[in-house]
């Protein structure tokens, strides 16, 4: 049987994804969250799991490395790549917001210092509203810039809200909800249509059991 390969970055939405695959009878019996290793075949050898980081998951299913990847949709958002996005899985839900410190007149400023792994998304919102933005992009713990006064706000993905308690920030606006999305490879698509096809019936069935 066709093998298909799908691209997943560890943590929050794979291991969501993991538990909904198994609620579809798709098992990755050794599968270990804490395990360094980079690829997992399914119990049946039908799906081989890979672990890449999230920015690069759209990257190898663009470019055919992968077949199939599960991804949050800020990232297809921030990014967007020549793929098919065929499906919202519910699952990794978060906010995409602007948070800072509790000034409600910030973001009505005329200039603002913004930082953000979503330079894009972030220079697009804040132009929308007539605001002149200076972006900076960061990769990773986003919340610390206003703190050290690098930026006036952040713009990032909001899940429990914890990081932003715990550093004393809270979200000025909701920019847009976002979810884990399955993107498909657009030639895998053509050549290995009843596998993929047969991969998301499962995946359908089960959401229906995770929900
Ligand atoms: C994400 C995001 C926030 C945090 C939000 O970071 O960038 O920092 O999670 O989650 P919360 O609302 O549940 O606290 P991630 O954990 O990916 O780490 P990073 O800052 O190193 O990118």
């Amino acid at each position: 049987m066709e093998m298909i390969t799908l691209a997943m970055a560890k943590g929050r939405i794979a291991n969501e994804a993991i538990s909904l695959l198994e609620n579809a009878g798709i098992l990755f019996s050794d599968f270990e969250d804490k395990s360094r290793k980079l690829i997992f075949l399914d119990d049946n050898r039908s799906i081989k799991l890979i672990f890449v980081k999230a920015v690069d998951v759209p990257t190898y299913v663009e470019l055919g490395a992968a077949d199939i990847g599960v991804i949050g949709k800020d990232i297809m958002l921030e990014d967007p790549k020549d793929v098919y996005e065929l499906m919202d899985l519910g699952i990794g839900k978060c906010k995409l917001s602007v948070a800072g410190f509790p000034d409600k007149n910030l973001i009505d400023r005329s200039q603002l210092t913004v930082a953000s792994k979503y330079p894009n998304l972030a220079k697009e919102y804040f132009n929308q509203k007539g605001i002149r933005t200076k972006m900076i992009k960061l990769n990773g713990s986003v919340e610390l810039a206003p703190l050290i006064s690098l930026a006036d706000c952040i713009v990032d993905i909001v899940e429990t809200g914890a990081t932003l308690k715990e550093n004393g920030l809270v979200v000025l606006e909701t920019i847009t909800a976002v979810s884990a999305r399955l993107i498909v490879n657009k030639a895998s698509f053509a050549m290995k249509t009843e596998c993929i096809q047969n991969f998301i019936s499962d995946v359908k069935r089960g959401l229906e059991v995770y929900s």
